[in-house]
């Protein structure tokens, strides 16, 4: 079982120190076997703004955590037009990455990052044919056994993001890339961008992408919320690609608590969830669910 938590749109520039450093104490607690942290680690690009990101990523090393990073489209320059165009992801490769898609293997999971940012859609991502080869390519020798899990910023499928039935915009080509997730057998997407957390299988989203399940992390540390969804990050447990568990640790104000609990498993091609008990995972083990 591999122990991952997902945090996204850290927002350096836009955030709250405080909860910042609640973020490196609970990870410091936890050694989790992975944190991904999917994009948006800065307001504006700003060299300032990436140095505090990369102070950040430093300091979670020192924690002993192993790091899967990409950038999103807060990390390109908005208003510098020229670095925009020029260099746009320059100052994330200098502080952050120069790999904008990384990839990490280990016994029990296998990680693929794209960068979706661009600089000509100002907040929205685009996966382009050479990203859905490398999806297809990386995951191809991945032994069976192993949960195959993409992370991108922005989501790959509509998702409802407003109060009533409003759906968000999936990322650009996104038709291609469920073809390529298809294909490359993904167990688990995981994404951010609108600062909301969701957790639904993609079959039930869309027809032709095969059994994977969709989690969004919200906000880790933004003092940008969306529909005041406090600011949370994902904590998962991962078994062999057909059982998950996620819970969503929230901010209430002084410190991260648990709180949405749910279980996964993936019983022929369909994904089934369960609520489980807001409590915490019994020495972070699985708990026993009884699904019906
Ligand atoms: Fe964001
Ligand atoms: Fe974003």
């Amino acid at each position: 079982m591999a122990r991952i938590a997902h945090l996204s749109d850290i927002h350096f520039g836009a955030n709250d120190p405080n909860i910042v450093a609640a973020t490196i104490d609970w990870l410091k607690e936890k050694q989790p076997d992975l944190v991904i942290i999917s994009g948006d680690l800065t307001q504006r690009a700003r060299e300032s703004q990436f140095q505090d990101a990369a102070d950040y990523l430093h300091a979670l090393r020192e924690n002993g955590h192993k790091l899967l990073v990409i950038p999103g489209n807060h990390d390109i320059p908005l208003y510098d037009v020229f670095r925009r165009f020029a260099s746009p992801l320059g100052r994330y490769k200098r502080h952050i990455a120069q790999d904008l898609c990384p990839w990490v293997e280990t016994d029990e999971v296998a990680v693929l990052g794209i960068n979706t940012a661009r600089s000509l859609t100002i907040k929205d991502g685009r996966i382009n044919e050479e990203q859905m080869q490398l999806i297809r390519q990386r995951f191809k020798g991945v032994a069976p056994n192993k949960t195959r899990i993409l992370v991108t910023h922005h989501p790959l499928f509509e998702l409802p993001i407003g109060q009533g039935n409003e759906l968000s915009e999936a990322v650009g080509r996104h038709r291609d890339a469920l073809r390529a997730i298809a294909d490359a057998g993904v167990h688990l997407t995981l994404a951010g961008h609108f600062h909301r957390t969701y957790a639904e299988a993609a079959s039930k989203m869309v027809a032709e992408v095969g059994p994977t399940l969709v989690i969004q992390a919200g906000t880790a540390t933004s003092t940008r919320l969306r529909n005041q969804e406090p600011q949370s990050f994902n904590w998962l447990h991962v078994e062999q690609g057909n059982r998950m568990e996620l819970q969503v640790i929230v901010w209430n104000g002084e410190d991260f608590q648990r709180a949405s609990h749910v279980g996964f498993s993936l019983k022929g091609r369909r994904w089934h969830s369960e609520q489980l008990a807001t409590q915490e995972m019994a020495a972070d083990e699985f708990s026993e669910p009884d699904y019906r």
